[in-house]
């Protein structure tokens, strides 16, 4: 009964926004933040994703990122993700709002997409800012080619501000979505979690596909329970069935 709600929404749209968190990215290996085995269990954020916690030990931050780079490097996008890019192909207007870092979008071919989180396969510099894939090593400490200057995750820490035109561009698409698919996030972090609602308040349908409820389950007009790497593809099939 939800999935054919939701199937109907996607049927009348033409501008689709999706909002994607960690738990697209569960069935592809990778730990959500939140829950058990999570990220953050047994770290307090603020030791780890935070300015002040670079500055006070910034080989604890890198070693923290070189474990999560390594781990995502051994992983694939799955069927979830794949569905998504059929999506963009199919409509007229469409954009992939992104908090992950791990590049499994892209990886999938995910193109109308924007990572509002940074990626964790580049790094910058503290100094002049210059761009440069994720280090090789991290011993010694990355420093900048151009400057000598450290370089550090290029990731939006808490109490950071988002990079230039990320949350416009994505906040700019809300406005007018037909329909904002949010998946596999616990929508506990603004603004990202603001962009569904946002959508939502200017007429978007709002779907979410989650194995849990969440902070915005209340307010979706269709909550989808289940895992992404099955729901996704689910509801793909019924959308093509019915175009
Ligand atoms: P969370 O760990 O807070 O939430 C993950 C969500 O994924 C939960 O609601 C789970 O129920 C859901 N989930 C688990 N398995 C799933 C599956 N197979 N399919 C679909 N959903 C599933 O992760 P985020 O909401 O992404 O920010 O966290 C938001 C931000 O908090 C992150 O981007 C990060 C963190 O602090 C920064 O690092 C700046």
């Amino acid at each position: 009964m939800s999935l054919e709600r939701a199937t109907n929404y996607l049927l009348r749209s033409t501008r689709v926004l999706v909002v994607t968190g960690a738990g697209i990215s569960a069935e592809s290996g990778i730990p959500t933040f939140r829950g058990p085995g999570g990220f953050w269990e047994g770290y307090r954020a603020e030791e780890l994703a935070t300015p002040e916690a670079f500055a006070h030990d910034p080989d604890l931050v890198w070693r923290w990122y070189a474990m999560r780079h390594e781990k995502y490097a051994a992983c694939q996008p799955h069927a979830g993700h794949h569905t998504l890019v059929k999506m963009e192909a199919h409509f007229d207007d469409f954009l992939l709002a992104t908090q992950n870092v791990d590049g499994l979008h892209h990886a999938a071919g995910s193109r109308k997409s924007v990572e509002l989180h940074g990626s964790i396969h580049r790094s910058r510099c503290t100094s002049c800012g210059a761009e440069a894939t994720f280090p090789t090593s991290i011993d010694p400490l990355p420093t900048c080619s151009l400057c000598g200057g450290l370089m550090r995750p290029d990731i939006v820490w808490f109490g950071e501000g988002y990079p230039p035109g990320v949350l416009e561009r994505a906040f700019t698409f809300a406005y007018s979505a037909d329909v904002c698919l949010v998946v596999g996030t616990s929508a506990v972090v603004w603004p990202p979690a603001e962009i569904a609602l946002i959508a939502q308040r200017h007429g978007a349908k709002l779907i979410e596909v989650n194995p849990n409820t969440t902070a915005l389950s209340k307010e979706a007009d269709v909550h989808l329970l289940g895992p992404a790497g099955d729901i996704l593809p689910a509801l793909w099939d019924g959308v093509l069935r019915q175009s």
